[in-house]
């Protein structure tokens, strides 16, 4: 049983159906400190009731990736909720024990949700603003007498420094039992990522609340101090049986979002990709992340589709246009080269390598195909010299389902393409240089490459390592 797995719930009667919850909660009022500029993460904001019994400890515990990772980070949990003054506290980062007087108290955001019909879930969000640039810190979520373990996190440098953070694609499915190896080995393998980006299909059944006791169970504390920066995939929308069909069907589902406070800087006015298209710099890359379920056929008829197909791709070219940021990825779920059988996004890739051309894109982080493969420096459905303008594209799979391998793009493609072997990666940034490398779950390295930058901008691309 999971160390999340509330005390009074029942188990599930089948993977498509989460087991009903029931939560009581013990409610304390917690103090509000001054002096730290904190603020409640924005989002759906609800009163707290408080119905008073059986405190457990918050859980599933994670830091959402930064629009301004050197001065402000957010947090979401989940707790047997609604709380009595839900809160996260912040203290310097000390080696003493800690008594917990003097931390700067931040209020939290209570967001309920309803995952399947008739069954209320609660997520806490809150926000450390205001925080030193290169800063470690340590915290805690919940409120008074029911607070988590003090978690540490750590600001960005302001100036660019090297830097490595980890890639991986769809984890999805026997979560617990095997894409848990992989995140671990990742962690053990490289303890100092700033953050860790998923390339959507987080899970099976995006509504599914056991799944992500699942997911959340296999990270355990890591994304408590390495942020999650993750992307929605076809899975991560998926509703339950007798919800109601959603206006927009392609975004990822309540239970998702639950588990994240992303930055607020996606298409203007577009409230239904909200934490589904933002953007993160960190360190001199410009991180670019979106939902690309609404890309992978023609253009929408229905007009409120069509509308956030305009806003999502007008978004997308303005955000990689004014990229003040050294290097640019680009993540989403769904490969503009597939690796796999029967897959081919061709309306995706008409649609959006183009632009990936035209702005100078590094580097595409994807997911969705159940293999790995990546391609050499392309242009315009080519592979081009290694000092020439292009674009690297990457697909892999972290977690147990595996999809045979489809040859059509392999004249693109380094040599290394896997099937049936569970990965992630590492990408480390250091300036004018971006060192890509792949391992396997064993803790292998199975291919490698690198881009250099001139003064100018150019990148130079190097295979460094093949299986
Ligand atoms: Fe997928
Ligand atoms: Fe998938």
């Amino acid at each position: 049983m999971s160390i999340f797995t509330r005390r009074n719930e029942v188990a599930a009667p089948s993977e498509n159906v989460p087991s009903r919850r029931k939560f009581l909660f013990s409610a304390l009022s917690a103090g509000v400190g001054a002096g730290l500029a904190a603020q409640a993460c924005a989002q759906d904001a609800a009163p707290a009731s408080a119905p008073a019994d059986l405190p457990a400890p918050p859980g599933r515990i994670l830091l959402s990736a930064s629009e301004n990772p050197a001065r402000v980070q957010r947090v979401a949990w989940r707790a047997h909720g609604p709380l009595d003054t839900p809160a996260a506290q912040l203290i310097p980062m000390t080696a003493s024990p800690i008594s917990g007087e003097g931390a700067q108290t931040v209020p939290a955001s209570h967001r309920p949700f309803e995952p399947v019909p008739g069954m209320t879930e609660h997520s806490y969000t809150a926000a450390f603003t205001g925080l030193e640039p290169d800063t470690a810190y340590l915290y805690r979520v919940g409120n008074e007498g029911n607070w988590s373990a003090w978690n540490e996190l750590r600001t960005a440098p302001e100036k660019p420094e090297k830097f490595r953070f980890l890639y991986m694609g769809d984890p999805q499915n026997d979560l617990r039992a095997q894409w848990s190896r992989t995140i671990r080995r990742a962690f053990r393998q490289v303890p100092d990522a700033r953050f860790l980006l998923l390339a959507g299909d987080l899970v099976n059944h995006g509504f599914n609340d056991d799944q992500w006791d699942e997911l959340t169970d296999a990270m355990g504390f890591i994304p408590a101090s390495m942020p999650v920066l993750p992307t929605p995939g076809n899975h991560d929308t998926k509703r339950a049986e007798g919800v109601e069909t959603p206006e927009h069907p392609y975004t990822a589902s309540p239970t998702y979002h639950a588990h994240f406070c992303l930055p607020e800087n996606g298409p203007a006015g577009v409230d239904c990709l909200k934490g589904e298209a933002y953007y993160a710099d960190y360190m001199g890359v410009r991180i670019v992340s979106f939902n690309s379920n609404i890309f992978t056929d023609a253009r929408p008829r229905k007009q409120s589709h069509r509308e956030v197909w305009d806003a999502l791709l007008a978004w997308i070219e303005e955000v990689l246009a004014n990229n003040p940021n050294r290097w640019t990825v680009v993540t989403h779920h769904h490969p503009v080269y597939s690796g796999s059988a029967r897959r081919d996004n061709k309306a995706m890739r008409d649609l959006l390598r183009p632009i990936y051309e035209k702005h100078g894109v590094d580097l595409v982080l994807q997911g969705h195909d159940h293999c790995y493969c990546r391609t050499l420096k392309t242009a315009d459905d080519k592979v081009v010299a290694a000092d020439a303008p292009g674009v690297v594209y990457v697909v892999s799979v972290s977690g147990p389902k595996m999809y045979d391998m489809d040859p059509k793009f392999k004249a693109l493609m380094a040599d290394t393409m896997l099937s049936r072997t569970q990965l992630f990666h590492t990408i480390e940034v250091d300036g004018d240089s971006l060192v890509f490398d792949s391992h396997d779950t064993s803790g292998r390295r199975v291919d490698g490459f690198r881009l250099d930058k001139n003064a100018s901008g150019a990148s130079t691309m190097k295979e460094t390592f093949k299986a």
